[in-house]
């Protein structure tokens, strides 16, 4: 069954509990940016909003903006098996927690994969007491006698449709559709990574980005989105790094939940000549990615997702076809994206929507949203605090960046449960991150939350 228990309610019916604290400052509330009080209560939850209240300690962030913090429901943290020179739980939380997110989604393929309920219990071990920040579980589906068990204790499940990293080989297209009808009547959020390797062009070995997107056209990223759209109705379906405004158009218009990184919305195949910024789904030609960021900035795409994946910096510059693909990212999605707000480029509503309060709700989680009965995982945003991406600065030992020097806005303090996680943009947290799983279906609001968020 689903693991759907509604949340408790912490909004006006619940009895005045003792609060732990109030913070003031300025929210995106009501389609505007207000001035308001939140009461966080001790259990670390959103007591009420925008109402005066005395008898706990009081922060005052004045004209700075409180924020929820994001949800990055796609990372790589390269545990178990490495390599550590690129990530580790430890530091791909922290990196996590001072870039704004509070809860990241874990992928499967690690070294050796979640395909096992064992291999399960093996992460959830390593996350516990080494995390900085939430952290959900997918598992990867391919072995048909764990299924079961992996559903009752992953957080989600993740198909691969084509190989990538630590992903040798992929089913056929042709066993697709009984595969999501079996996870469908599983009920967990199923992510798929959506090309379709017969439509990969066995060109010379590609030496450049540009020739990457030769070898890994759009149109396999279409041929895989058709083996999907026909699934079942109650497919918890999200389609991972999706890079091209005709597949958004086609995902949208079918309901489909789907994902853009901040790579495929602000770099293309010539932001780079080297093995870097070689990645799956490959970077694609310019006016491609001014289409994509286009339709982000109109909220055309549901949902903004890292595809945090590091590799140790020596293997980057291995020759183009021999070097792993992937780029890292979750540190800098939501710095990146408030500059961009801070430029006028992007409204907060979007942002606030597309980093927050969906992917939390895809993933049936407490946050996202500043309403009671929410988790008070919040941050504080100074909008003139204007910082440069600096590589060596960030957690990740992978050591670069494919931002290096391009604007971004750190949050100054992140709360998780209302306690302080970063302070001055740092790290000062302990490792008190768990693992969660989905605490309500997809079509359930939690409580306390009036409004639909589109
Ligand atoms: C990812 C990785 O390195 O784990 N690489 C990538 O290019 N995106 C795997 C993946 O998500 O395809
Ligand atoms: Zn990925």
């Amino acid at each position: 069954m689903v693991p759907a228990r509604r949340l408790r309610s912490r909004g006006d019916d619940s009895p005045r509990g003792t609060l732990r604290t109030i913070l003031s400052g300025r929210a995106w509330l009501g389609g505007r940016l207000q001035s308001v009080e939140i009461a966080i209560d001790e259990d670390g939850r959103i007591a009420s909003v925008g109402k005066i209240r005395t008898g706990a300690p009081r922060e005052e962030f004045g004209e700075r903006v409180i924020l929820p913090s994001a949800t990055d429901l796609h990372v790589h943290l390269r545990e178990p098996g490495g390599p550590a020179e690129a990530e580790t739980i430890p530091s791909g939380t922290a990196g996590a927690a001072v870039g704004g997110v509070g809860l990241v989604g874990e992928m499967p393929n690690t070294l050796p994969p979640v395909v096992t309920l064992d291999a399960l219990h093996d992460k959830a071990a390593r996350v516990a007491g080494r995390a900085a920040v939430d952290v959900l579980l997918y598992a990867s589906p391919t072995v048909a006698r764990e299924r079961g068990a992996l559903a009752r204790a992953a957080g989600g499940f993740k198909v691969y449709l084509s190989p990538t990293t630590g992903i040798a080989d992929a089913p056929e297209l042709a066993e697709v559709p009984g595969l999501l009808r079996e996870l469908a009547s599983l009920q967990l959020p199923v992510a798929v990574h959506a090309e379709d390797p017969r439509r990969f062009a066995g060109r010379d070995a590609p030496k450049t980005p540009v020739d990457w997107n030769r070898h890994r056209p759009a149109r396999a990223e279409e041929a895989a989105v058709d083996a999907l759209l026909d699934g079942p109705e109650a497919l918890r379906l999200h389609v991972a790094h999706v890079t091209t405004a005709g597949e958004v158009e086609r995902l949208r218009s079918r309901g489909v939940s789907f994902e853009a990184t901040p790579h495929h919305l602000l770099l293309s195949d010539r932001s780079g000549d080297d093995a870097r910024t070689k990645v799956n789904p490959p970077l694609r030609p310019e006016p491609e990615r001014a289409r994509l960021w286009a339709a982000f900035r109109r909220g055309e795409i549901p949902i903004l997702a890292s595809d945090h994946a590091p590799h140790p910096a020596n293997e980057k510059a291995w020759p183009f076809d021999r070097a792993p693909s992937g780029v890292p990212g979750v540190e800098t999605m939501v710095p990146l994206m408030l500059a961009r707000v801070r430029a006028q480029e992007l409204d907060l509503a979007t942002l606030l929507l597309t980093a927050c309060e969906r992917p939390a709700r895809w993933l049936g989680q407490p946050i996202g949203r500043i309403a009671p009965g929410h988790r008070a995982n919040l941050l504080v945003v100074d909008f003139r605090r204007r910082a440069k991406v600096e590589a060596r600065r960030l957690h990740s030992p992978c050591g670069w960046s494919p931002f290096e020097g391009w604007e971004a806005i750190f949050p100054e303090v992140h709360y998780r449960d209302g306690v302080r996680i970063v302070d001055g943009g740092e790290w000062v947290g302990s490792p008190t991150g768990r693992v969660v799983r989905p605490e309500f279906a997809f079509s359930e609001r939690p409580a306390g939350s009036p409004e639909r968020g589109s």
